[in-house]
């Protein structure tokens, strides 16, 4: 204590002189002060880990669920974009995605709780991962660190045909319809967000399970909890029945509803599903 004290009366008037003298150089002449502000910027910028093509895509995602992170969060969203080494959300995983079922009469998607996804590598070697009430499921990448790619895929009964190469999130290929695909590209199914360039969302048909692909009883949510269903269809020519919201407190993170104004009568806004379920505004015909 009592060396601290003596030091700091020893030394404390020459820093501060220092200081002041500094100061007077920055004042006499702003472009160092300019040019120290450049510097400063450039520090800070080359310190983040910067990737922007995996920055703009993160940055276009929907906002996080009300209810925070948890593993029924961002449904239908690209898991690994955020739980990899980039964004180091934790954990970090060797792949992850969301599984659908579609209601043949209202089309609307809901999540699927119960089923068995499996990944086979290209070693033989394969992994069971079960879905959850939101309908996704992953494997961390400590449960799988040699996964050997490509990539085959079963869900339920249903086999992906084409391989994956590179792509860990099941979403980086099967996008879900949202208002803006849906009214940019006229080839977009506003159900299961299908399209020239997607595969649209993974679904399975709830009723035919084979046993041995169960993980538990197999639910089917409310459409809109995990946020699939509760994107609009609206804008377009449709105009929108868009954005029937979520069951309250689950998922509904894509739940815009429609885009404002081409089609007919927009859609009715969306409460119950989640936080941003904002429904679309009132087209005009
Ligand atoms: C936009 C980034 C982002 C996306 C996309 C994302 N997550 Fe997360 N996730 C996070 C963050 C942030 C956390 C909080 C933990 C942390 O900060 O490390 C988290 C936490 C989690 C946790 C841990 C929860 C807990 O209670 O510890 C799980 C499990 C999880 N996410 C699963 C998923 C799944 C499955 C998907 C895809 C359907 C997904 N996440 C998509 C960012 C994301
Ligand atoms: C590289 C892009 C890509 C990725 C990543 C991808 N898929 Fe696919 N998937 C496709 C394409 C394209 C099809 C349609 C043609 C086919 O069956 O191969 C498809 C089809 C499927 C089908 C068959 C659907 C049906 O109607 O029978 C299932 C099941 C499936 N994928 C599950 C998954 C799961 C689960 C993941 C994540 C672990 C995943 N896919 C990741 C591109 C991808």
């Amino acid at each position: 204590m009592r060396k601290v004290k003596n030091i700091t009366a020893a030394t404390g008037p020459t820093p501060r002189r220092t200081a002041r003298r500094r100061l007077d150089l920055l004042r006499r002449w702003p472009v160092w002060r300019s040019l120290l502000v450049l510097f400063a910027a450039a520090a800070l910028w080359s310190s983040c880990r910067m990737d922007p093509v995996i920055q703009d895509q993160i940055d276009k995602l929907p906002p996080e669920d009300a209810a925070g992170p948890s593993a029924e969060h961002r449904a239908g969203q690209p898991c690994v974009l955020c739980h990899s080494t980039y964004e180091a959300a934790e954990p970090e995983m060797a792949i992850g995605g969301t599984i659908y079922a579609q209601d043949l009469n209202t089309l609307q998607l809901a999540p699927v709780e119960g089923v068995f996804v499996t990944i086979y590598d290209s070693n033989g070697a394969s992994q069971k991962a079960c879905t959850n009430s939101a309908g996704n499921f992953y494997l961390e990448t400590s449960d799988w660190p040699d996964a050997a790619f490509p990539l085959t895929i079963r869900v339920g009964n249903r086999f992906m045909r084409s391989l994956i190469g590179r792509e860990r999130s099941c979403a980086g290929c099967h996008t879900l319809a949202t208002p803006s695909r849906v009214a940019n590209d006229p080839t977009v199914d506003a159900s299961t967000g299908q399209s020239r360039d997607s595969a649209g969302a993974v679904l399975v048909d709830p009723d035919n399970i084979p046993p041995e692909e169960r993980c538990g009883k197999i639910q089917v949510g409310s459409p809109g909890t995990g946020g699939a269903a509760a994107s609009g269809t609206g804008g377009a020519d449709a105009g929108g029945a868009a954005a029937t919201g979520g069951a309250p407190g689950t998922g509904g993170a894509a739940a815009t509803g429609g885009a404002p104004g081409t089609g007919g009568s927009g859609g009715a806004g969306a409460t119950g599903g989640g936080q941003a379920a904002t429904g679309g505004t009132g087209g005009t015909p």
